[in-house]
């Protein structure tokens, strides 16, 4: 969920319908296997799988709400957020190091890491690090990068991508030197398929004039996919407005605009195709030094991507599928192969799933909780149901193709994405209070908004063959227990509701025994106003158990100017 970038305030968590894909069949690492295993971690950007996570959740297995770096820039999130709540000496690389790993980092690590205060602090925890930094992070013909403790470096007239795989070579030939010794962890995160983002004349004090543009390829993929559109799916641009909010109040494109949205499209995949071929680089140099089968290599992406669905300009920072349902496809030692699987999961449970497959020790606070991996693991949560993630986000959304290039305010929501055998459902609450429901097994696009204030609904809507009152009541406890939960009870929703245990699932809230108990008792998700970020007093009622869930309260986050 979440959603990431650039100069957009964007935070969430991206949800995913994950699948794992694998091959080799050697059983999983052992605690004290001489030869631990060892991983190569490849994260794009904005890459969706129709068609935001926060990095911060991803480096710490926290929702936003527990790590209060709620956006990708200042003063509510990016790297000087990030600092200012003490993460930098706690979070996952250093756990890895603090394990006995060798940890390398190339591309880009968080938003509002920049040229000037790379180095105040340096990110901690990497053995060898060579960061991509603002304000050239999206710069794909002149991207800047900041290797180990040296002065950043231009690479103008070379291709991101390509600067990204050369560096991420080097890393690995650096680990693999040092394998007798240590085993590596290995993130690559180019910015493919990102817009390309170009700045203004910092010399003439441009600070602010960020320009997002459709992605360039490298040369040798711009003519590639020629006549390739997005998908015409149901949502695409759409006869009738669709979704809640300032969603539901966009004008339909005309023929140039979908004519730019499939050109933005058609380059995304150009784009990509550098990606395409360092993937291939990587898994063919793990092969040549002999140690593919005692590697996990695992693919992601920060969170997904609209064009033209719900009548969207391009960009993400939305709940919608298009922008929380992202790829993830891992392999390696013992990972079921060729196995795919729709059970929910969302990038707070990397940083778990990680130290699992490495066998090191979960820590008590993670919200996440590992992502099953072997077959048999994933059958039993098949089994079990793993399906609920929640979204959340705070402050503006971003267009960002040539259209209406505005920032839209009091983009502020949560949301839950549940899908099981029995229930396919996206529930969202905006700050503004009004309310979402979809029916994805009847609505794969989220069309038909069944809780709309429109006379179309009415009081005899059936969700799943159930009425709609009855389900709202458990999705709406659900939320209002996730959206302040922290470490177990995010792992554990149902049972704060539920404390003898008996209830696991939506199915099981269901049950007529608890109508009264939802129906009545239970003290409904509501805003008191929109806010940017994650604002006590815009939050509404919490669930009292809990209170606040804000462990880290450094005061002090710096936004520094770029000059
Ligand atoms: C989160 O941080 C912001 C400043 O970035 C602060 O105003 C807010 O009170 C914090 N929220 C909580 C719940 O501590
Ligand atoms: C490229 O980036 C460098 C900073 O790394 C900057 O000094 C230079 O002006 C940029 N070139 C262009 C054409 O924007
Ligand atoms: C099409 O829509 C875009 C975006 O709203 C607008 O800028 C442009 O002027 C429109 N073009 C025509 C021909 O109406
Ligand atoms: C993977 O599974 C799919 C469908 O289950 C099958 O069609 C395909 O042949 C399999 N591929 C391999 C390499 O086993
Ligand atoms: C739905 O039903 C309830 C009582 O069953 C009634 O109070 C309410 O006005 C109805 N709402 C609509 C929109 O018909």
């Amino acid at each position: 969920m979440t959603l990431a970038k650039s100069f957009i305030s964007a935070i969430g968590l991206s949800a995913g319908l994950h699948f794992a894909l694998g091959q080799s069949q050697v059983p999983l690492a052992q605690k004290d296997s001489p030869q631990q295993p060892n991983v190569v971690f490849i994260l794009t950007d904005d890459q969706d799988v129709r068609l935001d996570s926060l990095r911060v959740t991803l480096w710490t297995g926290k929702t936003p709400h527990n790590t209060n770096v709620t956006d990708v820039n200042p003063p509510y999130g990016g790297y000087p957020k990030f600092i200012a709540q003490g993460f930098n000496d706690d979070y996952f690389p250093v756990w890895l190091q603090q394990s006995g790993y060798n940890t390398y980092y190339t591309g880009k690590l968080f938003n509002a890491h920049t040229i000037k205060n790379y180095n105040s602090p340096y990110p901690g925890g990497f053995t060898g690090s060579d960061f991509l930094v603002d304000p050239y992070t999206y710069a794909y013909l002149n991207s800047t990068f900041q290797h180990n403790k040296d002065e950043p470096r231009s690479y103008e007239g070379e291709y991101s991508t390509d600067v990204v795989a050369e560096k991420a070579y080097g890393f690995l030939g650096d680990a693999v030197r040092d394998l007798e010794n240590k085993p590596f962890f290995l993130t690559v995160a180019p910015i493919g398929p990102h817009s390309n983002v170009a700045v203004g004349d910092l010399s003439l004090g441009q600070t602010h004039s960020a320009v997002f543009s459709e992605p360039i390829s490298a040369k040798r993929h711009q003519h590639l996919f020629e006549g390739v559109k997005v998908p015409r799916t149901e949502n695409f641009n759409p006869d009738h407005s669709t979704g809640a909010n300032w969603v539901l109040g966009l004008p339909q494109q005309n023929q140039s605009n979908v004519d730019y949205n499939d050109h933005f499209y058609r380059q995304r995949l150009r784009a990509l195709q550098a990606v395409d071929e360092l993937v291939e680089g990587l898994i063919s140099r793990l092969e040549e030094y002999g140690i593919l089968d005692n590697t996990y290599v695992v693919y992601s992406s920060d969170n997904g991507f609209h064009i033209g669905q719900h009548r969207l300009q391009p960009g993400k920072t939305c709940g919608y599928e298009e922008d929380i349902n992202v790829p993830l496809i891992i392999r390696g030692p013992g990972i079921a192969s060729n196995y795919t699987t729709n059970i929910v999961t969302s990038h707070t449970d990397l940083a778990p799933t990680f130290l699992e497959l490495l066998g090191i020790q979960l820590r008590e606070d993670f919200d996440g909780k590992p992502i099953p991996v072997t077959k048999a693991g994933i059958e039993a949560t098949e089994q079990t149901r793993r399906e609920h993630a929640s979204v959340e986000y705070w402050g503006i959304a971003v267009s960002e193709g040539a259209h209406q290039p505005l920032y839209r305010q009091h983009n502020t929501y949560k949301a839950i994405r549940l899908s099981s055998a029995e229930y396919n459902l996206y529930y969202s609450v905006w700050c503004n209070n009004e309310h979402e429901l979809y029916d994805m097994t009847a609505d794969p696009g989220q069309m038909h908004n069944l809780l709309a204030p429109s006379p179309s609904v009415s009081n005899g809507t059936l969700v799943a063959g159930l009425p709609i009152e009855k389900v709202v009541a458990r999705l709406d406890a659900l939320l209002f227990v996730l959206k302040s939960c922290r470490g177990l009870s995010c792992r554990e929703p149902w049972k704060q509701l539920h404390p003898a245990g008996d209830v696991n699932s939506l199915a099981d809230a269901l049950d007529d025994g608890f109508n009264g108990f939802y129906e009545n008792e239970q003290t409904r998700v509501r805003y008191e106003f929109c806010a940017d970020g994650y604002i006590v007093d815009a939050e509404g009622p919490m669930w009292e158990t809990h209170g606040l869930a804000t462990p880290y309260s450094r005061d002090g986050a710096i936004w520094e100017e770029w000059v």
